[in-house]
C-alpha cells in the first residue's frame, strides 16, 4: 500500500510513522490550511464525504489524496463519525515559519464514534455512550460513560442480560478484549456478533491488558485521586473494576487531555430499577419504533426542554424504580408543580434557552470550550439564581432537597460576564473576545492598531514641516510595508536619515527608523492581542476548571428540575392522573390510555380498564378478538402505563393502583415483528424461556401472538403450555393476546386466569370495532372481515368463507373439539396437544387413498399402526 520509505518526501514519512502508530484510524494530516488524507484512507474519505479524489506525486506511484480547508473540517469530521470511522487528528504542532526542515506534528486527538464532545457531532437530548465489557469465569460486568457529560456507570450483570443491557445502553462505541487466543474468545466473538446485530454500535478492541484487574484498579485511583474505589461503592476485587480501567484507558489513548468532569462513578445496582430487557424495550417502542420514524414513547411524551433535562428523562424511562420512597418522592414533586401552575410556568420559563451545562463542563474540561461556551455558561449560571429561588419557594422534599444543594456560582458568572462579550465570535482565533477593560496589557494593544491612521497622518504632517517637502506622502505596500513616498524633483531635499528602498516611475521611497519601529509595533499588536487573548482565555478555563464539580451537581439539578416539570406539563395537557403505587402484585387501572395512541387519536382513543392480580384474583389475563380490533394496543397499554408510573409520572387513566413490577417481559409473535431474519420459531422459543426462566411473582408478562410464527398444533401447544406454566408456577401478572380462541378454555381450568375478549358488533354483515374490551372469550375470527376493510376483492372474500367453514367443521370432526382441553389438564406438564407419534399416525392416515386399499391392505396397515403405537 505505501510506496518505499526512500522514495517519500520528509512530510510523508511523517505521515506513515502517524498511520503506523494508529493503524484503525483514518488519518486527517494537516497541512497548511488543509487537512489531507492519503491512499485508502483518501478512497473512503472521497466516497464518504463526497471529496474529490486526486493525486499528490504524479508519475510512477501517484499517492491518491482527499483534502479538505481546515475550518471545514467539523463537517467531514461528523460524515466520517456517523459512517461509523474513527479519525486521527494529526496536527503541525509548531509555527510553520519558525520550522526548521519539516514542520513538527503530532496526533493531538483520536475522534471515535464513543468519545465525541462537540455539540455538532453530538444529539442534543441523547447520551453519547462508549461502554466496555469484562468477563471472567464467575461474572460479566459492564461499565459505560458519556464524555460529553462526564457520567460514568458501571455495574455487575447475569451473564445472560449482558446483550440486553449493551440494547439498553445503546452506546455509540464498545470496547472489547482483543479476543485472540484468550480465554473468552468464543463468548466475547458470540457477543460482537449480537452487538453488531444492532446496527449502531461499533466495536473497538483493545489488547488485554486494558482490563487487566489489577493495572486497571490502579488507573482508576489515579484518575479520580483516590485511594481507594469504596467512595463510590466499589470493593476492591469487584468485576467492574476492569471494563470501568479500559474505559480510562482508552480515554487517555483517545483524548490526550485532562478528563476532570469525569469525576467520579455510578455503581447501578440492579434491583433498585425495573429491569427491561431489549426485547421489551423494542416492542414497545420506549425509545424507537420498530419500523423506525416517529412514534416512540420518548418522542412522544417529552416535554423537557433542556438537553440534560432530555438526556435524564431518556434515563428514567429506561430505568423506572423499583423502590415505592423514590417513586413517590417523584410523584410528590410532580403534582406539587401541578397544583401551583404560577411556579411550573415560572420554571419553565427559566429552562427555556437554558444552556447545556454539562456538555459545557466537558468542553471545559477537555480544552475543546470555546468563546460561546463561556458565554453561555455564565447567561445560564445568572438564570440559575431565579431558578433556585423558585425551588425554595416549593414544598415537596424533592424540591427541598434540590434547592439546598443549588450552588449558583455567581461568582464565576460575574467573572465570566466582565471577561467574554455578548457578541464573541465562535472561534478564539478570530480575535475580539474579551471584553474592553478586562485587561489593560489587551486594551493598550488593541489601541495600537486603532490608532494607526492617526499616528500615520500626524507622522506625515512632522515630516512635511521638517523637509519642506509639501507633497511628502506616507504610504504601505504589501511587499515593503510603509514608506515615505518623495517625487523625483524633491528627492534632493531628502534628508540623511531616510534610506531609499524603492524607485518607481516618478517618484523614490523611503523608510526611516522610527517609522520602522512603528511598522514592527503595529505588525506585532495584532499578533500579540490574539496571543494574550489567548493566555486571558485559557486562564478563565482554569478557572472554571476549579467549579467543574459544582457546575456538575447544578446540571444535575437542572436536569432534575426539568424533568419534573415536564411530567406536571405532560399531566396537565394530556389529563394524567397520580397512579397509587404499592408494593403488592396488583394492577388495577380504571380508563387506562396508551399514552402515545392516545396523544394521537385524541377523544377517539377508546379507554379500558384492567384488574389483575390480588383486586380480582387473576394473575393471567387471555384477550381474544379480532384482528385489528385493539389487543395489542391494550396490552401494550398496560406495560406502558405501568412502566410509566415507576418512572414517578403519572399517567393516562382515570384512576390506578399499581404495584410495583420489578421486570416487565414483552414478547412478540413473529408475524408482529417480521424484521428479524432468525428463524421465527426459534425466536419464540429462545425469548420464551428467558421469560419462564426469570419471570417472579413480581414480573409483569405480556404475550402478544406467542406461538404464531409456527404452524397452528404447535403453536397452540406452546401458547397453551406457556399459559398454564405461568398460571400453575410463577402465578405473575400476565397479558395474553392470542387468536387461539382454545386458550380461553383454560379459564374454566384454572382459577386464576380470565377470559377478556374486544367488543365487536356486527352490523348489517359488517363489522364494527368498539375497542372496548370486556370480559368474556369470543369464539368467532374476523380475519375476513378485516380483509374486506383492506379491500381484497369479492370473490376471493367469499370463497374464503366456504374455506373457513370447511376448516371449522374439519377442526371439530378431527379433534372432537374441546375434548383435548381436558385430556390435557390431567396432564398440564405435557407441552404437545400431540405426541410426535400421534401425529405421525394421523398424517399417514390421512394421506390413504382408501378406494384402491385392498382388505388385506388394510388389515395389515391397522397391524402397522398398532405395533408402531405400542412401542415405547
Ligand atoms: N382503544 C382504542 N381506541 C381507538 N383505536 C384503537 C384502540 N385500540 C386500537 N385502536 C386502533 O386499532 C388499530 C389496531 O389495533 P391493534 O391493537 O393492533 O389490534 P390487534 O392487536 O387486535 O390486531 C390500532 O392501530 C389503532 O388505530
Ligand atoms: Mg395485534
Amino acid at each position: 500500500m505505501t510506496q518505499q520509505p526512500e522514495k517519500l518526501t520528509p512530510a510523508m514519512k511523517q505521515y506513515d510513522t502517524f498511520k503506523k502508530k494508529y493503524p484503525d484510524c483514518i488519518m486527517f494530516f494537516r497541512m497548511g490550511d488543509f487537512y489531507e488524507t492519503f491512499y485508502k484512507d483518501a478512497q473512503i474519505c472521497s466516497q464518504v464525504c463526497g471529496l474529490t479524489l486526486t493525486s499528490r506525486s504524479k508519475g510512477e506511484n501517484p499517492v491518491p489524496l482527499a483534502g479538505m480547508p481546515f475550518h471545514a473540517v467539523d463537517g467531514y469530521l461528523k460524515k466520517m463519525i456517523k459512517a461509523g470511522y474513527k479519525v486521527a487528528v494529526c496536527e503541525q504542532i509548531e509555527n510553520p515559519k519558525m520550522a526548521q526542515g519539516v514542520v513538527k506534528r503530532d496526533v493531538i486527538r483520536i475522534i471515535t464514534p464513543g468519545t465525541l464532545t462537540d455539540d455538532m457531532l453530538l444529539e442534543e437530548k441523547q447520551n453519547n455512550f462508549l461502554c466496555a465489557v469484562g468477563l471472567n469465569s464467575k461474572h460479566a460486568a459492564i461499565s459505560w460513560v458519556d464524555i460529553s457529560t462526564g457520567h460514568f456507570f458501571a455495574r455487575m450483570i447475569p451473564e445472560n442480560m449482558v446483550v440486553d443491557e449493551i440494547l439498553r445502553i445503546s452506546p455509540a462505541e464498545c470496547i472489547l478484549p482483543d479476543a485472540r487466543g484468550e480465554l473468552f474468545s468464543e463468548e466475547i466473538k458470540k457477543l460482537a456478533s449480537q452487538i453488531e446485530r444492532s446496527g449502531s454500535t461499533t466495536i473497538t478492541y483493545r489488547p488485554g491488558w486494558y482490563f487487566e484487574p489489577y493495572d486497571a484498579y490502579k488507573r482508576l485511583i489515579e484518575h479520580f485521586g483516590t485511594k481507594t474505589l469504596e467512595g463510590f461503592g466499589i470493593k476492591d476485587g469487584s468485576g467492574v473494576i476492569s471494563p470501568a480501567g479500559a474505559i480510562v484507558e482508552y480515554l487517555k489513548e483517545t483524548q490526550k487531555t485532562a478528563l476532570g468532569h469525569i469525576s467520579g462513578i455510578k455503581l447501578v445496582e440492579q434491583k433498585k430499577f425495573l429491569q427491561i430487557d431489549q426485547v421489551t424495550l423494542r416492542s414497545l417502542e420506549v425509545l424507537s419504533t420498530i419500523r423506525g420514524g416517529k412514534g416512540s414513547l420518548a418522542e412522544t411524551i417529552d416535554r423537557t426542554l433542556t438537553g440534560m433535562g432530555g438526556r435524564m428523562f431518556r434515563h428514567w424511562i429506561c430505568m423506572p424504580l423499583c423502590d415505592l420512597g423514590a417513586i413517590e418522592l417523584r410523584q410528590d414533586g410532580v403534582e406539587e408543580l401541578i397544583e401551583k401552575k404560577n411556579s411550573l410556568e415560572q420554571i419553565r420559563g427559566i429552562l427555556k434557552n437554558f444552556a447545556d451545562l454539562e456538555r459545557i463542563v466537558a468542553r471545559i474540561s477537555t480544552l475543546r470550550a470555546g468563546p460561546r461556551d463561556m458565554l453561555a455558561l455564565a447567561q445560564s449560571l445568572k438564570k440559575a439564581e431565579p431558578l433556585k429561588q423558585n425551588l425554595a419557594g416549593l414544598n415537596a422534599d424533592i424540591f427541598v432537597r434540590l434547592a439546598k444543594n443549588c450552588d449558583t456560582m455567581q461568582e464565576l458568572a460575574a467573572l465570566l460576564e466582565s471577561a467574554v462579550g455578548d457578541d464573541c465570535p465562535t472561534h478564539l482565533r478570530d480575535g475580539g473576545v474579551i471584553k474592553a477593560g478586562f485587561n489593560a496589557e489587551l486594551d493598550e494593544l488593541r489601541n495600537i492598531s486603532k490608532d494607526v491612521r492617526t499616528w500615520l497622518a500626524q507622522y506625515q504632517q512632522r515630516e512635511i514641516e521638517r523637509t519642506g517637502i509639501a507633497n511628502l506622502k506616507v504610504g504601505f505596500n504589501n511587499v515593503f510595508g510603509y514608506y515615505i513616498e518623495i517625487s523625483n524633483s524633491n528627492t534632493d531635499k531628502a534628508p540623511s536619515d531616510y534610506v531609499r528602498k524603492q524607485t518607481i516611475k516618478n517618484a523614490e521611497r523611503y523608510i526611516t527608523d522610527e517609522l520602522k519601529k512603528y511598522e514592527d509595533k503595529i505588525l506585532t499588536a495584532g499578533e500579540k492581542s490574539l496571543e494574550l487573548e489567548q493566555k486571558i482565555f485559557e486562564q478563565l478555563r482554569v478557572q472554571c476548571c476549579g467549579f467543574i464539580q459544582k457546575i456538575m451537581s447544578l446540571a444535575e439539578i437542572v436536569a432534575m428540575v426539568d424533568c419534573l416539570a415536564a411530567f406536571a406539563q405532560l399531566a396537565i395537557s394530556q389529563n394524567y392522573t397520580r397512579p397509587k403505587m404499592t408494593n403488592a402484585a396488583e394492577l388495577a387501572i380504571t380508563d387506562g390510555k396508551h399514552p402515545v395512541l392516545a396523544e394521537i387519536l385524541g377523544s377517539e382513543f377508546v379507554p379500558n380498564d384492567v384488574e389483575l392480580g390480588i383486586s380480582n384474583n387473576a394473575d393471567v389475563m387471555i384477550i381474544t378478538g379480532p384482528n385489528m380490533s385493539g389487543k395489542s394496543t391494550y396490552i401494550r397499554q398496560t406495560a406502558l402505563l405501568v412502566l410509566l408510573a415507576q418512572t414517578g409520572s403519572f399517567i393516562p387513566a382515570k384512576q390506578a393502583t399499581i404495584g410495583l413490577a420489578d421486570r416487565i417481559f414483552t414478547r412478540v409473535g413473529a408475524s408482529d415483528e417480521i424484521v428479524r431474519g432468525q428463524s421465527t420459531f426459534m425466536v419464540e422459543m429462545t425469548e420464551t424461556a428467558n421469560i419462564v426462566n426469570n419471570a417472579t411473582e413480581k414480573s409483569l408478562v405480556i404475550l402478544d401472538e406467542v406461538g404464531r410464527g409456527t404452524s397452528t398444533y404447535d403453536g397452540l401447544s406452546l401458547a397453551w403450555a406457556i399459559t398454564e406454566h405461568i398460571a400453575n408456577n410463577i402465578k405473575c401478572r400476565t397479558l395474553f393476546a392470542t387468536h387461539y380462541h382454545e386458550l380461553t378454555a383454560l379459564a374454566e381450568l384454572l382459577v386464576n386466569v380470565k377470559n377478556c375478549n374486544v367488543a365487536v358488533r356486527e352490523w348489517m354483515d359488517e363489522v364494527v370495532f368498539l375497542h372496548k374490551i370486556v370480559a368474556g372469550g369470543t369464539d368467532k375470527s374476523y380475519g375476513i372481515h378485516v380483509a374486506k376493510l383492506a379491500g381484497i376483492p369479492k370473490t376471493i372474500l367469499e370463497r374464503s368463507k366456504e374455506i373457513l367453514a370447511e376448516l371449522e367443521n374439519t377442526f371439530q370432526k378431527e379433534t372432537g373439539g374441546e375434548k383435548f382441553t381436558k385430556q390435557r389438564t390431567k396432564e398440564p406438564e405435557t407441552a404437545m396437544l400431540f405426541d410426535q407419534k400421534e401425529k405421525d399416525v394421523l398424517e399417514k392416515i390421512k394421506s390413504l387413498d382408501v378406494n384402491n386399499l385392498t382388505p388385506i391392505q388394510a388389515i395389515n396397515l391397522l397391524n402397522e399402526i398398532k405395533d408402531f403405537l405400542k412401542k415405547q
